[in-house]
């Protein structure tokens, strides 16, 4: 039995000794994934190097082995984390071949960015949500028995755009801070067997702005940008973010769960300051703001409780409203209300 007040840290001085260890690592044919799994083999690791493109796949894997102390031939399979059979086979491959699994890193992923006025952006959204959280709950879920068997670790690729807006993430985003809050829970469920954490990157020197559909140009202007932001002077490298995963993975990181480590050389807190500043204004405007005559607002789910309270609300602040529900009842109830609250008395649409 697990005991709360037995069970004490010890200095370790061989924490980032990964001898005997098997670390699979998702989008290690490129990028952050392909620091990582490099990382974990040159400490010492077994390591499972997986993308779509098997030239790109095989190349890390080479790469690797190099790196590896006693030379361990890492594993190395072509698998598209969008579809169920490859990631199966991913695991399966992984235990057949080095008998269980300690740490699995969630990091093959893909930005898009995208208004949302954009015809493609639903599309946009679907895709991304496949690959960057869907993917990773879907390989966590598979993983967790064998996970739970050797008192592992699990480590997702977030970013700080999970955290803080920027126009045109919202995709993105979502799906970033969809992983974020997947962390957080499964550390409450799987905890004390299994860590699970997540480290949130700022902008990374790797193919990611190239796949992200952004030209040449634009990618140039924006690391300019965000150059200027950065208080650590230079943009992140994949070596700086293993070395947070390598840390996240090794003993020294014993009583750290459901955490986001952030690894941007400080601009989440500049972007935090900027978004500060807008969100005063957004309040200045919002108190000055509260007339609402001559505007349409309509509410889903007003016939009741939140959506109710809100529609009245916006009623009597002078605005035509659109009450909707799935009882007549109710609608026709709150739409007399709201009338009665209305300055003018706006008349009911519905019924006539
Ligand atoms: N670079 C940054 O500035 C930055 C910042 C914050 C967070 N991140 C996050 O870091 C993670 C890694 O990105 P990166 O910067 O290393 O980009 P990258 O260099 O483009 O690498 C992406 C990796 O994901 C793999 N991948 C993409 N779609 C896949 C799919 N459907 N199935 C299997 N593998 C797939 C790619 O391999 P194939 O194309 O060969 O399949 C590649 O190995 C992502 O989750 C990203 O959101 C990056």
């Amino acid at each position: 039995m697990y005991c709360l007040f037995c069970s004490k840290p010890k200095i370790e001085k061989n924490a980032r000794d990964f001898t005997g260890k098997v670390v699979l690592v998702t989008g290690s044919s490129s990028g952050i994934g392909e620091g990582i799994v490099k990382l974990f083999s040159a400490l010492g690791a077994n390591v499972v190097v997986t993308g779509r493109k098997a030239d790109r796949v095989n190349r890390v894997a080479q790469e690797a082995q190099q790196l590896s102390p006693k030379k361990l031939k890492p594993l190395a399979i072509v698998a598209d984390v969008t579809k169920n059979g490859d990631l199966n086979n991913l695991l399966n491959q992984t235990i057949k071949t080095f008998g269980k699994l300690d740490v699995l890193v969630n990091s093959a992923g893909l930005g898009i960015f995208s208004p949302v006025k954009d015809p493609n952006f639903m599309k946009v959204f679907d895709t991304l949500i496949k690959v960057n959280l869907r993917a990773y709950l879907k390989l966590t879920h598979l993983a967790v028995p064998y996970l739970e068997a050797t008192n592992g670790t699990i480590i997702s690729i977030s970013a700080v755009m999970g955290m803080v807006p920027m126009k045109y993430s919202t995709a993105y985003a979502i799906s970033k801070a969809g992983g974020d809050i997947m962390t957080r829970t499964l550390a409450l469920e799987l905890g004390p067997r299994i860590r699970v954490n997540a480290i949130n990157p700022g902008v990374t020197a790797t193919n990611f702005d190239q796949n992200s559909g952004l030209d040449e140009k634009t990618v140039d202007m924006f690391r300019q940008q965000i150059l200027k932001r950065i208080p650590m002077g230079r943009i992140g490298q994949p070596l700086d973010v293993a070395n947070a995963a390598a840390f996240l993975a090794s003993k020294d990181a014993q009583y750290i769960t459901g955490a986001n480590l952030v690894v941007d050389g400080g601009m989440f807190w500049l972007t935090k300051i900027l978004f500060i500043k807008t969100d005063r204004n957004v309040f200045m405007n919002a108190r000055n703001g509260r007339d609402f005559t001559g505007k349409v607002v309509l509410v889903t789910g007003s016939s009741s409780g939140i959506g109710e309270g809100i529609v009245k609300l916006f009623s009597a602040l002078g605005a035509n409203v659109v009450i909707t529900g799935r009882k007549a009842d109710r609608v026709n109830r709150v739409a007399q209300e709201a009338q009665q609250l209305s300055p003018k008395k706006l008349q009911l649409l519905w019924p006539m």
